[in-house]
C-alpha cells in the first residue's frame, strides 16, 4: 500500500518534470551561459609555484653541541609548520617588490602569495598569482631566492659567532692543553665552523624554480559553466514544481486520472463542431469523424470496463460549469442510440438547462413537471431522431429526451432527492437500455449529490487546460467517500485530439441528414464506423 502511493508520487513527479522539460532546459542553458559569459569577461590570472626544500637542522645543532630532534611523524609535521611560518614571516615581500620594481608593493606581493607545506615532506611551496605568467613566475622565484639567501646569511652569522667563541676558548687554553684531547677537538670544531662560514651553508634550498604558467588558474571558464549548468538544473527542477503548484489547471488527461484515481474512459477533442452544437440552436452540422468516434469509444469503454454489471443509469458529472457535461451526455446518448440501443437522455440540471438548446428542441414540460406529478414521464419525453448507418437501415433510430422542463422549480435539490425521482429512475431503468443523466456542477450546487448513489455508474468530466485542479480535488474528496459507483473520467477539450485508428475509414463516410421528430432542424452527423 505504502509502496503503491510512493510509486505513484514518483510517477507524478516524473510526469510533472516531463511536462516542464523545456523550462528546465532553458534554466540550464541560461545559467550555464551566464556563468560562461561572466567567466570569459573576468581578468585572467596565472599562478606559478616554486618549492623550497628544508634540510633537518641537526647539522647546525650538532655543531653547536645540541642534541638533534627526533624524526617522528608529529615532529615532521611540527617542523613543516614552523618552516611554513618561517617562509611567511620577515620582510621578503617588501624585498621582492623592490627588487622586481614595476609598481609592485610589499602588500601586493604578500597578497599574491600562497605558502603551504607539501604533504608530510620538508618541502614548502611558494605560489604567486598575477595577471601575467612571467610576473607570477618572477614573484615566486624572487621570493624564494631572497628567502634562501637570507637564510644563508643568517647561518653565516651564526657560524661566525660560534667560531669566535671557539677561538676564544682555544685562546684560554695553555699550550699543553691545546695539544690535549679537548684542545684538538676545539681545533677541529673551529676548522669545521670556518669551512661552514665560508660555504654559505643554509638549511634550505630551492627544490624547484617556478616556470611561467601556460594556462590561467582563474577564471575556470568550463568549470564555472558546468557549475552554472548544475545550478540551472536545480533552479529548473525547483521552478517546475513551484509552477506546478501555482498553476492550478488540469494539464492533461493523465492529470485528471491522477486527481480522481479513476481510469480514463475517453478523450474528447476541442472541436469547433462540438462548440457549435452547444450554441447554434437547431443548426445541426455533421459531427466530424474524429469527434463521433471519440464518443463511440467512450461508450465502448463503458461497456468493456463493466462487462459483469448491468450499467443502465449513468450520471455525467463534473466539478464546475462549462466542462462539457451536457455536450458529452448528449453525444454519448446519441452514440448509443445510433447503434440501436433504447436510450433516455435525462436532464437533471434544473437550474441552468441547456439540453433543449443543444438538441434544437422547443421549450416544453420536462423532469420538473414529472417530479411534481403534473405529467407522467412518457408524456414529457420527446423522441429525437439520430442518424443511422447505412441510411435508414432497420428504420429510423431515435433517442428519448426528458429535458429539465418548461418552468424551473425553486427547490431543485429537494426534487432530485425525492421519492418521485427514485421511482422515475426505476421506471426509466426498466424501460430503457441506457439512461444518460446530465447534471449541474457538483462543486457549485449540491443538487446532484443524491443522484450519485442512486445510479449504476458515475462518469466525471474535466476540461484539460481549463478546469481547476483544486475544484477537481475537492470533488474527488467528496465523491471518493460517498459510495458512488465511480466508473472513470472523460478528458474534454483535448488540444491533442483523441488518437484514432478509425478516423481515416470514418472520414470516407458520407454524412446523413434525416427529419427530426419534433420538426426542428434535424441532427446531421457522420455515421460512426467503429461498432462496439
Ligand atoms: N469538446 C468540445 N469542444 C468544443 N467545445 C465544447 C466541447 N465540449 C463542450 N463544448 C462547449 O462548451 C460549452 C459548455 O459545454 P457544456 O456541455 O454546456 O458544459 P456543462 O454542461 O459542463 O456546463 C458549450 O458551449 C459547448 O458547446
Ligand atoms: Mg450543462
Amino acid at each position: 500500500m505504502q509502496q503503491d502511493s510512493e510509486t505513484l508520487n514518483l510517477e507524478q513527479a516524473l510526469r510533472i518534470l516531463r511536462r516542464r522539460v523545456p523550462l528546465i532546459v532553458l534554466c540550464v542553458v541560461v545559467v550555464a551561459g551566464a556563468a560562461y559569459g561572466y567567466s570569459k569577461h573576468q581578468t585572467k590570472k596565472y599562478t606559478a609555484t616554486a618549492s623550497l626544500a628544508f634540510s633537518t637542522n641537526s647539522l647546525s645543532q650538532q655543531i653547536a653541541g645540541l642534541p638533534s630532534g627526533g624524526s617522528s611523524a608529529s615532529s615532521v609535521l611540527a617542523q613543516q609548520a614552523s618552516n611554513v611560518e618561517l617562509v611567511r614571516l620577515g620582510d621578503m615581500a617588501a624585498k621582492t617588490a623592490s627588487q622586481l620594481g614595476g609598481g609592485l608593493t610589499a602588500d601586493k606581493v604578500a597578497g599574491s602569495l600562497s605558502i603551504a607545506g607539501e604533504g608530510e615532506s620538508s618541502v614548502v611551496g611558494v605560489s604567486a598569482t598575477a595577471t601575467s605568467p612571467p610576473l607570477a613566475a618572477a614573484i615566486a622565484n624572487t621570493y624564494t631566492r631572497l628567502f634562501v639567501k637570507e637564510q644563508q646569511s643568517t647561518n653565516k652569522q651564526y657560524f661566525k659567532s660560534a667560531l669566535a667563541l671557539v677561538h676564544k676558548q682555544l685562546g684560554e687554553l695553555s699550550p699543553k692543553q691545546r695539544i690535549g684531547v679537548d684542545g684538538v677537538e676545539l681545533q677541529n670544531r673551529a676548522q669545521t665552523l670556518g669551512l661552514l662560514a665560508e660555504l654559505n651553508y643554509g638549511n634550505v634550498q630551492i627544490a624547484e624554480e617556478a616556470p611561467p604558467p601556460t594556462s590561467p588558474s582563474s577564471p575556470m571558464t568550463s568549470r564555472n559553466a558546468m557549475l552554472g549548468g548544475l545550478l540551472g538544473l536545480l533552479i529548473g527542477l525547483g521552478l517546475a514544481f513551484v509552477l506546478e503548484r501555482l498553476d492550478g489547471r488540469i494539464k492533461g488527461p493523465e492529470h485528471l486520472e491522477e486527481i480522481y484515481h479513476l481510469p480514463m474512459l475517453g478523450v474528447v477533442p476541442d472541436s469547433a463542431a462540438l462548440s457549435r452544437s452547444g450554441h447554434d440552436r437547431g443548426k445541426w452540422t455533421p459531427l466530424p469523424a474524429t469527434e463521433a468516434e471519440a464518443f463511440n469509444l467512450i461508450r465502448a469503454h463503458l461497456r468493456f470496463f463493466n462487462v459483469d454489471r448491468d450499467l443502465r443509469t449513468v450520471v455525467i458529472a463534473s466539478a464546475a460549469p462549462g466542462e462539457g457535461k451536457t455536450t458529452i451526455a448528449c453525444q454519448l446518448a446519441k452514440a448509443a442510440a445510433r447503434l440501436g440501443a433504447h436510450v433516455l437522455l435525462l436532464e437533471a440540471d434544473l437550474r441552468q438547462p441547456t439540453l433543449a438548446n443543444q438538441l434544437g428542441l422547443q421549450p416544453g414540460p420536462g423532469l420538473a413537471e414529472v417530479l411534481v406529478g403534473a405529467l407522467p414521464m412518457n408524456e414529457a419525453t420527446r423522441a429525437v431522431e439520430v442518424d443511422t448507418s447505412p441510411p435508414n437501415a432497420g428504420g429510423k433510430r431515435t433517442l428519448d429526451v426528458l429535458g429539465a422542463g418548461g418552468v424551473l422549480p425553486p427547490n431543485p435539490a429537494e426534487l432530485l432527492d425525492s421519492h418521485a425521482m427514485d421511482s422515475l429512475l426505476a421506471q426509466a431503468k426498466s424501460s430503457y437500455d441506457l439512461v444518460v443523466i446530465d447534471t449541474p456542477p457538483l462543486t457549485a450546487v449540491s443538487d446532484a449529490f443524491p443522484l450519485l448513489t442512486k445510479v449504476d455508474g458515475v462518469v466525471l468530466v474535466g476540461w484539460v487546460g481549463r478546469s481547476r485542479r483544486d475544484a477537481a480535488e475537492r470533488l474527488h474528496q467528496v465523491v471518493a467517500s460517498s459510495g458512488a459507483p465511480l466508473l472513470g473520467v472523460i478528458a474534454n477539450g483535448s488540444k491533442a485530439g483523441a488518437p484514432s485508428v478509425y478516423s481515416a475509414a470514418a472520414d470516407a463516410q458520407t454524412p446523413l441528414a434525416g427529419p427530426s421528430a419534433n420538426g426542428a432542424s434535424p441532427p446531421n452527423e457522420l455515421i460512426p464506423t467503429a461498432k462496439v
